[in-house]
């Protein structure tokens, strides 16, 4: 079977990548390069068509992309002949260790083998290397969680039903048009200590204020803008080899 990502590329590209999605271009990626700042050498695990590549190679850093889809590669080196990129799984990197100062994954966890790319990860990094994910906010992603607007109470509440949070679940998420991708919520306990597992330490959380576009429904701002939906780790890789 074709590896969604390749199959569901274009989707992706048309309305997540290069600007197409304002939350990513104005929030996310300028986050991003802020929380990399001061890293030289940087692999972008799981890096798309090389959205985030692209950010970080626009400051003074050397990065390179690994991605499991061709197509998605493909574009991205159509869009930046420059930048550098290996179709290789997370699972498994094509580096020698110890040879990053800075790894970033940018909601591509949810859609890996948690464990062995973690583990990757500390592999490829120097000692005292950073690694920043980014993945959707666990409280928002488990089965059953949605929005839920009562309109029998007085005022209406609109408020977000967490659901299943505890449970670790694969399901796949259809974002209509024959698009499927699979996808793994797990509740943050998992990531936090598989970092930790793998000898990071955690030194920044960040939840960022949801970004509004213009056209949602502003009507509800207050809550809206309560829940995240976005989760960010900043991690030092502490222990293992130099
Ligand atoms: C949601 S996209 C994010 C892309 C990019 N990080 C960004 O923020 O624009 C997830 C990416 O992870 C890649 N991916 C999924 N499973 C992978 C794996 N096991 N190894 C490497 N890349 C993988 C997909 O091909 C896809 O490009």
């Amino acid at each position: 079977m074709e590896n969604p990502w390749n199959t569901n590329a274009e989707w992706w590209q048309e309305n997540f990548s290069n600007g197409k999605n304002k939350e990513y271009s104005e929030q996310l990626l300028p986050l991003i390069v802020e929380l990399m700042n001061g890293c030289k050498k940087i692999i972008d695990i799981g890096a798309g068509e090389g959205q985030t590549l692209r950010a970080l190679n626009s400051i003074d850093t050397c990065a390179v992309g690994i991605d499991i889809s061709k197509k998605q590669i493909a574009r991205g080196k159509k869009l930046s002949s420059s930048a550098l990129f290996t179709r290789s799984a997370a699972e498994e990197l094509p580096f020698n260790d110890s040879s990053f100062d800075g790894a970033i994954a940018c909601l591509v966890l949810e859609h890996v083998e948690l464990e062995m790319c973690v583990r990757e990860a500390a592999r490829v990094l120097k000692k005292s290397g950073r690694f920043v994910i980014a993945i959707n906010h666990p409280m928002i992603m488990s089965t059953g969680s949605m929005w839920v607007e009562d309109w029998s109470s007085e005022p209406p509440e609109k408020y977000w039903r967490i659901g299943t949070y505890l449970c670790e679940e694969i399901s796949e998420e259809n974002f209509g048009n024959g698009v499927s991708i699979p996808f793994t919520h797990r509740p943050l306990n998992r990531y936090v200590n598989t970092l930790s597992e793998c000898g990071f330490s955690i030194t920044r959380m960040i939840e960022p204020e949801p970004y509004l576009e213009l056209d949602e429904d502003l009507s509800w701002k207050v809550e809206m803008s309560s829940i995240p939906r976005l989760l960010l780790l900043l991690c030092e890789r502490t222990s293992g080899s130099s």
